[in-house]
């Protein structure tokens, strides 16, 4: 059975008062129409059409267009709905671009909490139509599903053309279904417009089913915040919170210690080592992967970084683009910028930036320094406020310094610049040529003090 996906997401989504398309609006820092595709591709489909209007070239950019499956590339075939009449007639433009014989499995593409394991009972039959529902304490906005005594699905009523007896019911239309492509479309060619809205209803195929005494029915999914859609910021922010606490208990049942599972945001993809604790208020972006034994201090943001065994990252830090080797400490208040490469046991400490850097082993960086396009050998000791000058104006250039140095506090290192292995450079210097290997280079003007100066008085 070839299954094809219709993905819906033309639509403006009013009720976000927004100038972004609704179903790019993010949740866990990936937008809505991202998850629902990537979920979609987990079923395999030989195609996955995505009906695209409102922002349609910003929709189409957004997303991540090479989508491999099992080392096959799922095609995404965007389909232009230049008019939003409503959701049937969003399926009807995809749906002649649909191999007829295949089964498709239509989506919202603002519900993107929706897993595999629900979708799975909708594809597995195509001698009926399959709708996923769900029961709601309050259902309003919804469309109810209408079924007769005897139980059998007859058809589905928006709440806007709902009478009072209709309102009351809890089963709910997630707008989830699937049938075989010739029929959806013969279905759909006999839906109308006439209702509150003037909209052609994707979910008025059911009355079509019904009506050729062709079978519906209904599964439901294990947890129902999955199938909870997204129509205003509010519901956004709900959403979020779902997806951060389902985030945080898989890391939690992957052994990772977290001080406060409601107070970590995970924006990405996030692997741990065995054993980590992180502390409140962390954010994950990105691709992160952390070693085993670490602690995240709160606060802290960790973005598209790799960091290794036993680390301490202390609150307040920032890691952005960087790889942190075994044994390393960080922060408190350190800020690692993109090309940040530490080896093992390298100390940032609070107040430090770096960027395009590389510090080899056991080298500290311990207060109030600016370390950016540098290559740093082993066990180099960098004095409080040590800045590279690595930027005239116009260019950028490298600091290079050897193992074993030692730069006093408070020297200006103006890039480009050598210094030797072993070097010493006193406190206070601002080093403009090379400075040879194993001996002191200094370049303070010399001190002295004036006998007989007299303080001046108030006049
Ligand atoms: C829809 C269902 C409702 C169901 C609810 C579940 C209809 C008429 N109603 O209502 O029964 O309970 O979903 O969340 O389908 N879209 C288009 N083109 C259009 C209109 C909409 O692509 O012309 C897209 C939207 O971008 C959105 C999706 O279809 O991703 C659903 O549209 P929306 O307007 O949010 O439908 P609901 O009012 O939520
Ligand atoms: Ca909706």
């Amino acid at each position: 059975m070839t299954i094809e996906i219709i993905i819906l997401a033309a639509g403006q989504g009013t009720r976000m008062r927004s100038a972004l398309p609704k179903v790019l609006h993010q949740i866990g820092g990936k937008s809505m129409l991202q998850h629902i595709i990537e979920t979609s591709i987990e079923l395999n489909p030989s195609v996955i059409h995505v009906v695209v209007g409102h922002g349609k070239d910003m929709v189409i950019e957004a997303i991540d267009k090479r989508q491999i499956t099992n080392g096959n590339e799922t095609r995404i075939n965007w389909v232009e709905q230049t008019e939003q009449l409503g959701t049937g007639h969003a399926v009807m433009q995809a749906i002649s671009h649909v191999d007829q014989s295949s089964t498709v499995l239509i989506l919202n593409g603002d519900t993107p909490l929706i897993q595999p394991e629900t979708l799975l009972p909708l594809i597995r039959s195509d001698n009926s139509l399959n709708l996923l529902t769900v029961e709601l304490d309050d259902p309003s906005g919804m469309g109810r599903v209408l079924r007769n005594s005897e139980g059998f699905i007859q058809g589905i009523v928006e709440h806007k053309d709902a009478n009072s007896d209709q309102l009351l019911v809890k089963e709910t239309n997630t707008n989830c279904m699937s049938g075989k492509a010739h029929q959806i479309n013969k279905w759909l060619s006999t839906v109308k417009n006439q209702n509150a809205q003037n909209e052609y209803y994707l979910p008025d195929i059911v009355t079509g089913a019904v009506n050729d005494s062709f079978p519906v029915n209904a599964s439901q999914p294990t947890r129902k915040e999955e199938v909870a859609g997204v129509n205003s910021r509010s519901d956004l922010c709900k959403l979020e919170r779902i997806y951060q606490t389902n985030q945080a208990d898989l890391l939690l049942s992957s052994g990772v210690t977290l001080l406060d599972s409601a107070r970590i945001d995970i924006r990405g993809d996030c692997q741990f080592g065995l054993d980590c604790i992180v502390d409140v208020n962390v954010i994950f972006e990105g691709k992160v992967s952390i070693g085993k034994n670490c602690f995240i201090g709160a606060n802290s943001i960790i973005k598209n970084s790799r960091i290794g065994n036993n680390c301490t990252i202390e609150p307040n830090s920032l890691i952005d683009q960087s790889i942190v080797g075994n044994d390393c400490n960080i922060g408190p208040f350190a800020r690692l910028r993109p090309g940040t490469k530490l080896g093992e046991k390298v100390k940032i400490g609070n107040f430090v930036e770096t960027k395009k850097a590389s510090i080899d082993d056991e080298s500290k960086v311990n207060h109030l320094s600016y370390v950016g396009d540098s290559l740093i050998g082993k066990s180099v000791n960098i004095g409080a406020g040590v800045i590279t000058c690595n930027y005239d104006g116009v260019n950028k250039h490298q600091t290079s310094i050897g193992d074993d140095v030692f730069i006093g506090s408070g020297s200006q290192l103006v890039a480009p610049l050598n210094i030797g292995k072993g070097a010493t450079i006193g406190a206070g210097s601002t080093i403009t040529t090379d400075a040879p290997d194993e001996v002191l280079t200094i370049s303070r003007s010399k001190q002295k003090s004036i006998r007989g100066w007299v303080k001046p008085s108030k006049k």
